[in-house]
């Protein structure tokens, strides 16, 4: 095996990791942060993703302008891209989805991308890409190109089996990282905030196990962006540098150095699905056993293919590691920012817990609707490339459901409409009237790429959402589908967009009287 490479990405991890720790020291040296309060309470943005929004509104009245779409500079709409959920298939269909956007010159009306699950594994790997938005052809290629080496994907997993907060989201992470997205992320989701607006601003989203079980909803949603991470209802942030660090009380105990893209990317991705359904605590752990074990066999197969060596020690390594976790179920351990966090508002269950358990978003609703409902990001609309499994339109009504117990606005959704989920349309529009964003949803496979119901639900037992990667041809297929669905649909795109700013006018207007 290439035991060659592995050793130098050892040795690359270990600056890496240097770097970190010698930043670590910069940040205590010159402490300004240790007067500051370390967790934010508030419902508005935080001022570095203000500041962000509002450079990234010009580069999204430049592009409206190039459309001819007329638009005063103050009253730029505010436009997410929310990917949903659907592992592969939806990690390929994202890279399609954003290509033909840019290539329809769309791309830069985005002022945010919002990931789930399967799309966040495509969105973290293009945000390695600092100019990603004017590049996507590279993105494109990267799909289809070599995986990462075997040893650097272990070497990695051996680093960070030595940290204490070492879990099987980690395995999951370096999957997904090298097996699907051919790269291993090696940097941190905060370096981001010394970027340019070039690119929409990233959200990425999870859900903490111990609320999601029997808890508030309010202690369910934890969003993520370069700048913060935190709980999208019950507005406590942290600086996302800080995800991982020692908490108590509302105090900062120990700094931690920050979590990489491929732990972030494990943490915000776990096989879901069903959960959706199990009610009881036990269905839920009986599932996780399930999936553990398939984890735990997918390691074995790859260290089947291992020759005797330092290579097959690693592997032992791991599986000596990743064993006894998969027994007590620790996924997605990370130190609770709120343990004993001294106000009553956060509920018992993350107060009560020194770790966070997280998961995939997706066992909520497989699109990040909670985030960008309400008046903190204030949007007008919503592009909802729609990939999942399971029953169309279900992440709508669930993101409905959400709305309505967490007072948003939300748009209706006709109930004939629903009744055309086996066999739906390329494209709906849900219009929002006053505040209420309008979303144009976009199934993947629909009434223009397949003559009947029959064909949907083939197609997706096809592309099924558990299976080994895709062929190069599964990848190809996705990606234009994927493509079509934008190219076919740019007309509704750009009428509503209009509509949007429009919407964005009218609502500063009424806010001057
Ligand atoms: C961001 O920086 C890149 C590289 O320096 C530059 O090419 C690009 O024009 C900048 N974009 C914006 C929106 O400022
Ligand atoms: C879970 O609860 C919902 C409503 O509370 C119910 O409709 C559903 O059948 C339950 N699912 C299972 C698997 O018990
Ligand atoms: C995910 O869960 C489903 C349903 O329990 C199972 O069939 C599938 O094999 C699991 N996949 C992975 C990768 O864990």
């Amino acid at each position: 095996m290439q035991t060659g490479s592995c050793s130098i990405s050892v040795i690359f991890l270990w600056l890496v990791t240097s770097a970190v720790l010698a930043k670590a020291v910069d940040n205590m040296e010159g402490n300004t942060a240790a007067s500051k309060r370390p967790i934010r309470q508030s419902q508005s943005l935080c001022a570095g993703e203000q500041e962000y929004v509002h450079k990234r509104k010009q580069v999204v009245l430049e592009s409206l302008r190039r459309l001819g779409i007329n638009c005063a500079a103050d009253s730029v709409p505010h436009i997410a891209l929310l990917a949903s959920g659907g592992g592969q298939r939806a990690a390929v269909g994202l890279v399609g989805s954003l290509y033909q956007m840019e290539k329809e010159d769309l791309l830069d009306t985005l002022l945010y991308l919002g990931g789930v699950s399967g799309s966040t594994w495509s969105m973290s790997s293009i945000y390695s890409d600092p100019q990603w938005s004017t590049n996507m052809d590279t993105a494109v290629s990267r799909l289809s190109g070599p995986g990462v080496e075997l040893g650097e994907a272990f070497a990695w997993i051996n680093e960070r089996s030595k940290d204490e907060y070492f879990s099987l989201t980690d395995v999951w992470g370096v999957l997904t990282s090298a097996g699907i997205m051919k790269q291993m992320d090696l940097r941190h989701l905060s370096d981001e905030v010394s970027r340019n607006a070039t690119n929409p601003y990233p959200i990425y989203s999870a859900i903490e196990k111990h609320c999601f079980s029997d808890g508030p909803i309010e202690g369910k949603w934890l969003e993520v962006s370069p700048h913060e991470a935190g709980f999208t209802e019950l507005g406590l942030f942290i600086e996302t540098s800080l995800l991982g660090s020692k908490f108590e009380g509302g105090e900062l105990l120990e700094e931690k150095p920050e979590m990489d893209m491929v732990t972030l990317q494990g943490m915000v991705n776990h096989n879901k699905s069903v959960l959706l359904e199990s009610n009881s605590s036990a269905e839920r752990k009986g599932l996780f056993q399930h999936w553990s074990l398939e984890l735990l066999a997918a390691v074995e197969t790859w260290s089947q293919s291992l020759e005797d060596g330092p290579m097959k020690t690693h592997v032992s390594v791991l599986t000596k590691k990743v064993l006894p976790m998969i027994m007590k179920w620790e996924w997605g351990t990370t130190a609770n920012f709120l343990y004993q966090y001294p106000d009553s508002m956060v509920p018992l269950c993350l107060r009560s817990e020194e770790r966070f358990h997280l998961v995939d978003a997706g066992l909520l609703i497989n699109v990040a609707y909670p985030p960008f409902l309400g008046d903190k990001r204030d949007i007008d609309l919503i592009v909802a490339p729609e990939y999942s499994a399971g029953n169309m339109f279900e992440t709508l009504t669930l993101a409905r459901d959400y709305a309505a117990e967490v007072r948003r606005a939300f748009p209706d959704i006709n109930n004939k409409t629903l009744e055309e989920r086996d066999w739906p349309k390329d494209c709906y529009v849900f219009e929002g009237k006053q505040n209420e964003p309008s979303i144009i949803y976009l199934p993947l496979f629909n009434r223009r790429n397949c003559k009947d119901a029959e064909e949907v639900k083939a197609k997706m037992e096809e592309f099924s959402t558990f299976q080994r990667p895709f062929s190069q041809e599964k990848i190809e297929f996705v990606l234009e589908v994927a493509k079509d669905n934008i190219k076919n649909n740019k007309e509704t795109l750009l009428r509503e967009i209009n509509k949007a700013v429009l919407r964005q006018h009218n609502k500063r207007k009424s806010m001057q009287h």
